[in-house]
């Protein structure tokens, strides 16, 4: 099976091809945006920027995979809001074109999109619940979602991802260490705790407050499950449970077995909360997983065994160098 994944050097893209890797039968293209994979690659590189939509067309036709993995995109909600042209190229108008393309070619095509499609009011929302994205991010994922759905004679997968944590395998020193206001804040926890520096712990307001966390390696093997599912439609590819920010880093304390005292829960940084004035965050996103449980054969992790698969990969990973 040859595979077209973009997004490869960030933290969902180089755990989805880390797991096809593992496999044999998988022949991987990855799209390359700026500096290649530190990491040693046997696979091939294909120089891709999302804003040219015309190449992202072009790319799929000439290399006519059997399945597309589009994990690319851009995450920055301030540099969306000011920049809302070149970003809608990035993300709606590419995604358009990769799935037109996937409809020529008769590929499958796996779209990673988000909960933020939601906007944290609601008690429980499902894979058939309405949308209502608060933000700009959440606008362009909710309209690539709907424009994918009309495109005819096209195999598709709308992958959501929440709260992603985890290891970058393929390029980490990309991977974030600093504060954050979702769960990408993880990194940052673990550096202030086991350098016994105080962790902040931003508590709002504009913070995604609670969410299914998700262990980027598990949303990998989900993101794959969806690619081989036969038949279209949009999976929850998330944690199983839904944890607070707050919650996820005194489990982070026990894990690495640090102070649990040096975790402080503080207001959200006046400076972040400036840079993002125009820009709403959901706060609370609790879904239901049981739809995509049921036809993906298997639900994602809980919070306990993601995390404690987390620590395993930590270890291996800086266990040698340290
Ligand atoms: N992280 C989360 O918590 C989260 C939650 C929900 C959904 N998601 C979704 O999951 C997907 C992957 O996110 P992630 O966390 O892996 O993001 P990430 O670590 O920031 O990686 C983003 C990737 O997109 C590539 N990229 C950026 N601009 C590009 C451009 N103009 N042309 C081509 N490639 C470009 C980057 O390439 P370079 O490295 O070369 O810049 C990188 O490989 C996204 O669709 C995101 O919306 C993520």
């Amino acid at each position: 099976m040859r595979v077209y994944i973009t997004g490869g050097t960030g933290l969902v893209g180089s755990n989805v091809i880390r797991l096809m890797r593992l496999r044999d039968d998988i022949e991987i293209i990855a799209s390359q945006y700026g500096p290649e994979p530190e990491w040693d690659y046997d696979y091939q590189l294909d120089p891709l920027d999302l804003s040219d939509t015309e190449a992202c067309r072009n790319t799929i036709i000439t290399h006519k995979p059997d399945v597309v993995i589009h994990c690319a995109a851009i995450l920055d909600q301030v540099f969306m809001y000011e920049k809302r042209e070149i970003s809608w190229k990035m993300t709606v108008d590419s995604n358009l074109a990769f799935a037109h393309a996937c409809a020529e070619v008769g590929a499958r095509y796996v779209f990673v999109s988000s909960d933020w499609v939601f906007d944290g009011q609601e008690p429980l929302v499902t894979e058939d619940s309405p949308p209502h994205p608060v933000n700009f991010y959440g606008i362009m994922k909710t309209v690539s979602e709907r424009d994918i759905m009309g495109v005819p004679n096209l195999s598709y997968g709308i992958g959501r991802l929440a709260g992603v944590y985890g290891l970058n395998y393929s390029n980490p020193s990309l991977l974030r260490k600093d504060n954050g206001m979702g769960f990408d804040f993880i990194n940052y926890v673990i550096d202030q705790l086991s350098n016994n520096r105080v962790a902040e712990i931003w508590t709002g307001p504009k913070v995604n407050e609670v969410a299914h966390g998700t262990l980027a390696s598990d949303g990998a093997d989900m993101l794959l499950r969806v690619a081989n599912y036969d038949g279209n439609g949009i999976f929850h590819c998330w944690g199983s449970e839904a944890i607070s920010r707050l919650q996820l880093a005194h489990h982070l304390a026990d894990l690495f077995d640090v102070n649990h005292a040096l975790i402080a829960p503080v207001p959200t940084d006046p400076k972040v909360l400036d840079a993002h004035r125009h820009v709403s965050i959901p706060f609370r996103i609790v879904t239901s997983i049981e739809k995509t449980a049921k036809r993906l054969g298997r639900q994602a992790l809980g919070v306990q065994d993601a995390l404690h698969d987390f620590k395993k990969q930590w270890d291996a990973f800086y266990a040698p160098t340290r």
